[in-house]
């Protein structure tokens, strides 16, 4: 198959990318205020975006990193609260705080005073492994800044690096919380499980799915990626398991004018979800676990392509 096209296909998926490199961001931009007082108080545009510098970028860059999705080069030094100021000196508006993943803006000065504090300082120069010989700071520290944030009723914490992994380990946690219920004696090393599991066969490693919505975005890893369903690019080419997807509720606006629409959307996607579990526990691969994005977006957008998507399984 040709890539070129699905490669056009998927940079035009980008809202930020077309964004920015549009203008958009930067002529939408003079009413807006910064959330951090800095040099930056309204967009300043010198050059074509990509300018001159980045296109010199993406071209080095290109000879040994992938270059289909950069917009621009970006200078973070120079960027601070919601201004972006990119390669070539123009200052942007970040109208989505990069992908939704700076809600603070950039270079805040409390962010930047908390890291350079030695106690964040000294963990990250020293990379310990937090499983094995955790700093004698780590108890208060977790408690004092993680516990206080969890949902109610939920007391211990698991660490990990990004919401990929959060989301795989998760996957993990409830196959082995389904596989112990079940279980009625504990395992032992000489067990059938043991033997089947390293060659990625029953009872060891047993028939189990997790049940995801249309339009939901978990992640890019084999596992999530099967219950990730936002774009078909995203997917392409990658074997996926054959897990249950059911619908996700098209909710209609104003809430208040759309009660008895939205009460039948909302039965019909749950009626579902109750058919799709019967089925895969008759198929031998019953549901473990459901995963869910409650507000689905990108960049706090509900794109075109998902909406798409979402109408071809209507
Ligand atoms: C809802 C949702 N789940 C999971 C992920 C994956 O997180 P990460 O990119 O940190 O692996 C994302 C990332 O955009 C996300 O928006």
């Amino acid at each position: 198959m040709n890539r070129a096209p699905l490669v056009a296909r998927k940079m035009l998926q980008y809202p930020f990318a077309r964004a920015y490199s549009s203008g958009v961001a930067a002529a939408v931009a003079s009413a807006a205020t910064s959330t951090v007082d800095g040099p930056h108080t309204r967009p300043v545009v010198k050059t074509a975006i990509p300018g001159p510098r980045s296109k010199a970028l993406l071209e080095e860059m290109g000879k040994s990193l992938s270059t289909s999705q950069v917009a621009f080069f970006t200078d973070y030094e120079q960027s601070c609260g919601n201004y972006m100021v990119d390669a070539d000196g123009n200052v942007l508006l970040d109208l989505l705080t990069q992908i939704g993943s700076l809600p603070l803006g950039y270079n805040h000065p409390a962010v930047m005073a908390a890291v350079s504090s030695s106690s964040a300082l000294t963990p990250l120069v020293t990379r310990p492994s937090l499983a094995m010989f955790p700093p004698s700071s780590w108890p208060e520290l977790v408690q004092s800044t993680l516990l206080p944030l969890a949902p109610r009723g939920l007391s211990e914490v698991t660490l990990m690096m990004c919401g990929t992994c959060a989301n795989e380990n998760a996957f993990k946690a409830a196959f082995i919380n389904y596989m112990d219920v079940k279980r009625e004696k504990p395992l032992t090393p000489d067990s059938e499980e043991y033997s089947s599991t390293m060659l990625n066969q029953p009872p060891g490693s047993p028939k189990l799915s997790i049940l995801s919505f249309m339009g939901g975005f978990h992640g890019r890893a084999l596992g999530t990626l099967s219950c990730t369903h936002s774009k078909p690019i995203h997917k392409l080419d990658i074997p996926a398991f054959d897990w249950p997807v059911a619908l996700f509720p098209r909710l209609q606006y104003p809430l208040d004018q759309f009660v008895r629409e939205n009460e039948m959307e909302e039965k019909r996607c749950l009626a579902e979800v109750e058919e799709k579990m019967e089925k895969a526990a008759k198929a031998g691969e019953p549901v473990a676990a459901i995963i869910i994005e409650p507000i689905q977006a990108e960049g706090g957008m509900w794109t075109e392509t998902t909406f798409v998507n979402w109408l071809c399984e209507c």
